[in-house]
C-alpha cells in the first residue's frame, strides 16, 4: 500500500482541481433560490463516482433534495463499507466579512497551512471531507487494491435536517445493507494530533414569539404602562441559565449520562491550551457551567444557545417605537440519554410558563436528533484507529465532538450499523463562518488514510 502515497503525489494537482470544480456551485440547501445549484452538484458527483470506478450510480428523487447512490461490489461474501456525506453547504453570510468571494475559491497559505488551504463555503463541511472518499476510492479501483464492497450516499439536505435522507434510508434498508458506516464530516484535535469523533451531541432547534399588544406603539404615549415583548423576551432568555450557567428548565439535566471521574481523567489527556483557544477567539476568558471543563462544556455537557434574536427597529437612526412582536431562535446541545422529542417538549412547556401576564408566547419547533455514542472497541474503530497509525504514525485519540450530525443515530436504528467518523478538519477551518477553508495537507492527508481504513478493516473481518 506503499503505493498512495505515489499515487497523491502524481495526482495531486487534479485531486485539488476537481474540488475547486465542486465548490464553485453554490449548493445552499437553506435558501431555495439556489435550488438548480443544489441539484446540480448531485448530477457532478454522480459523475464524479462514475469516473472513480462505482459500478452503477443513481441519482434518487426524494421529497426534498435528491440523493447520490453509488455501489461497487466486488464480492458479496466480502464486507460492505457505507460512506456518507452531504453536498450541500451552509449559506455565506455575511458576505462582507470574506476575504474572498465564497464560491470562487482561492488557495492561500496561512501560518497553520504552510501547504496552502483551500477557501471557499462547503471546502472543509463537506464537500472536501466527502470528495476524499471518492478519490480514495478512484486509487483502490485503479491500482486493484479495493478490498471490500463499498456503497456511496450522498445527501443535499444535511445543513436543514436530513429529512429527505430519513425518508430514504427507511425505505431502502436492502439497497443500504452494510456492515459499516464511514463518515468524513467532523474534525481532529490537531495536524500532528490524529483523532477519531467517538461522540456527536444531540440537537433541539425551537423557534419563540412573543406577542405583546396588538400593533407597533408609540414607546413615549405606551412605554412603561404596557409590556414590552423584547425587554420581555430577553429576561425570559436571561432566566434559562442560572447563576453557575446551568440551564433552569425542569427536567432538562435527568437523563444526562455522567461520566466517571476516571473518563473525565481520560478525556483531560487530550492535548488543549486554553490560552491558544482564547488567543484564537480574541476573548479574554473562557465562559460555562461551573464545575466543567472548557473541553468538557463543549461535548459531554448539554447547552442552550440562541442563535438569532430580533424585533422592533433596527434600521438606521433612531425610531421610537413598541414592537408589537419579538423574536428568537434557539438551539439546544443535548448529549447521550437525552431525547430531543422529549427536551423540545420540556423547553416548549417552561418557555410557555414564565411568560408573564401582558404577552402570549409560541414555541415552534424546528428539526432536531438524537446524540451518537460509538465504542473504541468495535471492529471499526481498530481499523480506523490502525489507519491512522499507519499515516500520522501514532495512534488517534478518542475524542467526542460538540457538533451534531442527526442523521448518526438513524443509520444505527435502521440500518443496524456503527458509524466511524474520520473528520479531518481542524477547529480552526471556519465550518459555517466566513473564510471557510481546508487545509491542502488536511484533504490529502484523508485522501492517504482512508484506504488504509479498507485494507485493515477488511483484514479484521476476516480473522
Ligand atoms: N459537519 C457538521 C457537524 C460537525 C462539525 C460535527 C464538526 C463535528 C465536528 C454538520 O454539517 C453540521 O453542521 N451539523 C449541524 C446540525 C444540522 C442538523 C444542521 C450542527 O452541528 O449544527
Ligand atoms: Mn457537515
Ligand atoms: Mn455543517
Amino acid at each position: 500500500m506503499n503505493t498512495i502515497s505515489e499515487y497523491i503525489k502524481t495526482h495531486k494537482s487534479r485531486f485539488i482541481d476537481e474540488l475547486i470544480d465542486l465548490l464553485k456551485i453554490p449548493s445552499i440547501s437553506a435558501d431555495s433560490a439556489y435550488e438548480n445549484d443544489v441539484i446540480k452538484t448531485a448530477d457532478a458527483i454522480k459523475d464524479h463516482l462514475l469516473t472513480a470506478g462505482c459500478d452503477h450510480v443513481e441519482i434518487y428523487e426524494t421529497p426534498g433534495y435528491p440523493i447520490v447512490y453509488g455501489e461497487k461490489i466486488i464480492d458479496s461474501n466480502l464486507p460492505t463499507v457505507l460512506v456518507y456525506g452531504h453536498y450541500d453547504v451552509q449559506p455565506p453570510d455575511p458576505l462582507d466579512l470574506w476575504d474572498s468571494p465564497p464560491f470562487e475559491p482561492v488557495i492561500k497559505k496561512t501560518d497553520l497551512h504552510p501547504e496552502g488551504a483551500i477557501f471557499a463555503r462547503g471546502a472543509c463541511d463537506d464537500k472536501g471531507q466527502m470528495y476524499m472518499h471518492v478519490k480514495a476510492l478512484e486509487y483502490m479501483v485503479a491500482t486493484n487494491q479495493l478490498p471490500c464492497n463499498v456503497k456511496f450516499m450522498i445527501e443535499g439536505e444535511e445543513e436543514v435536517g436530513s429529512e429527505s435522507l430519513a425518508w430514504f434510508v427507511e425505505r431502502n434498508q436492502d439497497k443500504l445493507a452494510n456492515d459499516v458506516i464511514l463518515i468524513s464530516d467532523t474534525g481532529m484535535i490537531a495536524k500532528d494530533v490524529p483523532s477519531i469523533t467517538t461522540g456527536l451531541r444531540g440537537l433541539s432547534y425551537v423557534e419563540v414569539e412573543v406577542t405583546g399588544p396588538n400593533r407597533d406603539l408609540h414607546s413615549g404615549l405606551y412605554g412603561g404602562a404596557v409590556a414590552n415583548p423584547i425587554n420581555i423576551l430577553t429576561k425570559m432568555i436571561t432566566s434559562l441559565h442560572d447563576e453557575n450557567n446551568r440551564i433552569t428548565i425542569p427536567g432538562f439535566y435527568d437523563k444526562v449520562e455522567e461520566l466517571t471521574q476516571e473518563e473525565r481523567a481520560e478525556m483531560a489527556k487530550a492535548p488543549f491550551s486554553l490560552e491558544d483557544y482564547k488567543s484564537a477567539l480574541d476573548i479574554n476568558a473562557v465562559y460555562g457551567e461551573e464545575g466543567y471543563t472548557t473541553n468538557e462544556r463543549n461535548s459531554i455537557r448539554p447547552t442552550l444557545d440562541v442563535n438569532g434574536i430580533w424585533g422592533g427597529y433596527t434600521g438606521e437612526g433612531a425610531k421610537t417605537v413598541i414592537a408589537s412582536k419579538a423574536y428568537a431562535k434557539i438551539s439546544m446541545r443535548l448529549v447521550p440519554n437525552q431525547d430531543w422529542n422529549e427536551i423540545t417538549d420540556l423547553f416548549k412547556m417552561h418557555f410557555e410558563s414564565i411568560a408573564p401576564d401582558g404577552v402570549t408566547v409560541k414555541v415552534h419547533p424546528h428539526h432536531g436528533g438524537q446524540g451518537y455514542v460509538t465504542p473504541i472497541t468495535s471492529i471499526g474503530y481498530q481499523a480506523a484507529a490502525k489507519a491512522y497509525e499507519e499515516t500520522f504514525g501514532s495512534t488517534p485519540i478518542p475524542q467526542r465532538s460538540g457538533g451534531s450530525i442527526p442523521i448518526v443515530s438513524l443509520f444505527e436504528k435502521e440500518l443496524k450499523s456503527k458509524t466511524i467518523l474520520m473528520g479531518f478538519g481542524l477547529n480552526s477551518d471556519a465550518i459555517h463562518s466566513p473564510n471557510e477553508h481546508f487545509g491542502v495537507w488536511n484533504y490529502l492527508k484523508g485522501i492517504e488514510t482512508i484506504p488504509w481504513f479498507y485494507k485493515h478493516y477488511t483484514e479484521l473481518m476476516q480473522d
